[in-house]
């Protein structure tokens, strides 16, 4: 009796101080319309790019047909804009009905139909940061109960004309209304970007309790130098954001942009396997419809995926940055595995980079390598030193299973040789073979 007591109190202790919604327990993944599509509303002259009901349908046949669904690209997601100036009679936010004759309901189902997800964004402000009507406190609960009838799976809060005193009310008000809808909804929060992205001003435990994921910091661009801004900012704040990314809770440092305009294929792959060791939410922003086979295949690639998605969800760092302008990331990963990138800072050409597992921190032991852009393997003992061509903005980047050790029990079993005699941990995951 008293411990049926006390274990209804310890559950509700959880459901008011965790976000419970059960949602992104590994980092969410799929496609975001704002770095490549902005706030273009002019129909009129670009039918085929212009924020439409037409653009997301486009984008969710893409990800259902070719082959991006099934890699775990489920979530289409709608950014600013979309909106009408005005909410109806009854005070509801409703989308634009030029360019959204049919209303994010019905497009809420056509991703369900695909197996699909839908997100949305609104702004705790006066007004979007395009300007379009925001929720202010006093709309919150509408527009969460608004988005839970329209089955929306995913909600961005963003924090343009609002406040620190606002935000403060306003981010944790939002999670508790989408929770009191009963329909799981992933809650992206960009309150930190607006409070400069570290402690004092920004919580990262209560974030942890009441957003999926949140930005940390500015938006990504189009180009190669925004990238290596967010990559430094990220990595020199390591100690304080990798502690508050975890299972159903995600550092964003915004989208993928492979596919677009800005970034080589070196650059595409080096991305990519950087918010990989971040276990970095994966929202590609480019045209699903015109992207380049080299930017799919670096998208599409299965093992920085499932390095991505590993199941423990810890948020990898960067380990060295030589004199050589190499940098060395590393992310532990299930069944004692672990992921390393080696991405060269310089512009001449492919550096040689000269080291061993050791130095690196790995134990005695040796070890199977999965070079995850070349598919090669090799199996590298912790004291062999090893030379890796890391080309100009790129990366060379590596999946490193468990390392060997004789399975005493396995081999004596029964006074018997049995069984390989290696653990199974230090094969590769049959997801890349
Ligand atoms: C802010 C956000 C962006 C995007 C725009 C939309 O700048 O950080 O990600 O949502 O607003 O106006």
């Amino acid at each position: 009796m008293h411990l049926a007591v006390l274990l209804f109190a310890s559950a509700l202790f959880v459901a008011t101080f965790a976000l419970d919604n059960g949602v992104m327990r590994t980092p969410p993944m799929g496609w975001l319309a704002w770095e490549r599509f902005r706030c273009d509303i002019d129909c009129e002259h670009d039918p085929k790019n212009c924020i439409s009901e037409n653009l997301f349908i486009d984008m969710a046949d893409r990800l259902s047909e070719d082959g991006w669904r099934e890699l775990g690209y489920i979530y289409v997601n709608i950014d600013d804009c979309w909106s009408s100036m005005k909410r109806d009679e009854k005070g509801r936010l409703q989308a634009d009905p030029k360019r959204f004759p049919g209303g994010i309901h019905k497009l809420a189902r056509y991703m369900h139909d695909r197996g699909l997800k839908l997100g949305l964004y609104g702004d705790m402000g006066t007004h979007t940061c395009g300007g379009y009507p925001g929720t202010t406190l006093d709309k919150i609960e509408i527009d969460a109960q608004t988005f839970a009838e329209w089955e929306v799976d995913m909600f961005k809060f963003d924090g343009c004309y609002s406040n620190a005193t606002e935000q403060e009310k306003g981010y944790p008000l939002m999670s508790k209304a989408l929770n009191a809808t009963g329909r799981p909804i992933g809650y992206s929060c960009s309150w930190p970007a607006y409070q400069g992205g570290l402690p004092p001003q920004v919580n990262y435990t209560q974030l942890g309790e009441i957003c999926n994921l949140w930005r940390n910091y500015g938006d990504i661009q189009d180009s190669w130098d925004s990238v290596l801004n967010i990559i430094d900012w990220f990595f020199e704040n390591q100690d304080v954001l990798i502690p508050a990314a975890g299972p159903g809770q995600w550092n964003d440092p915004d989208m993928l942009i492979a596919g677009d305009f800005g970034l080589s294929m070196e650059q595409s792959r080096a991305q990519m396997a950087l918010w990989a060791i971040m276990a970095a939410p994966l929202f590609m922003s480019n045209d699903l419809r015109t992207v380049s086979s080299g930017a799919r295949s670096i998208l599409q690639n299965k093992m920085v995926i499932s390095i991505n998605q590993d199941a423990m969800g810890i948020q990898g760092r960067r380990i060295l940055k030589e004199k050589s302008q190499i940098q060395v990331f590393w992310r532990p990963l299930s069944n004692n595995a672990s992921a390393l990138v080696f991405f060269s800072r310089r512009n001449d050409m492919p550096y040689h980079y000269q080291t061993t597992l050791s130095k690196l921190n790995y134990t005695t032991g040796s070890y199977k390598i999965y070079d995850v852009f070349t598919e090669k393997t090799m199996v590298l003992k912790d004291s062999t030193s090893f030379v890796v061509s890391v080309n100009p903005t790129g990366v060379v980047m590596w999946y490193v299973s468990a390392s060997a050790k004789l399975n005493h029990r396995q081999f004596y079993k029964g006074g018997r040789l049995q069984g390989s005699g290696y653990d199974d941990e230090n094969a590769i995951p049959r997801v890349f073979l």
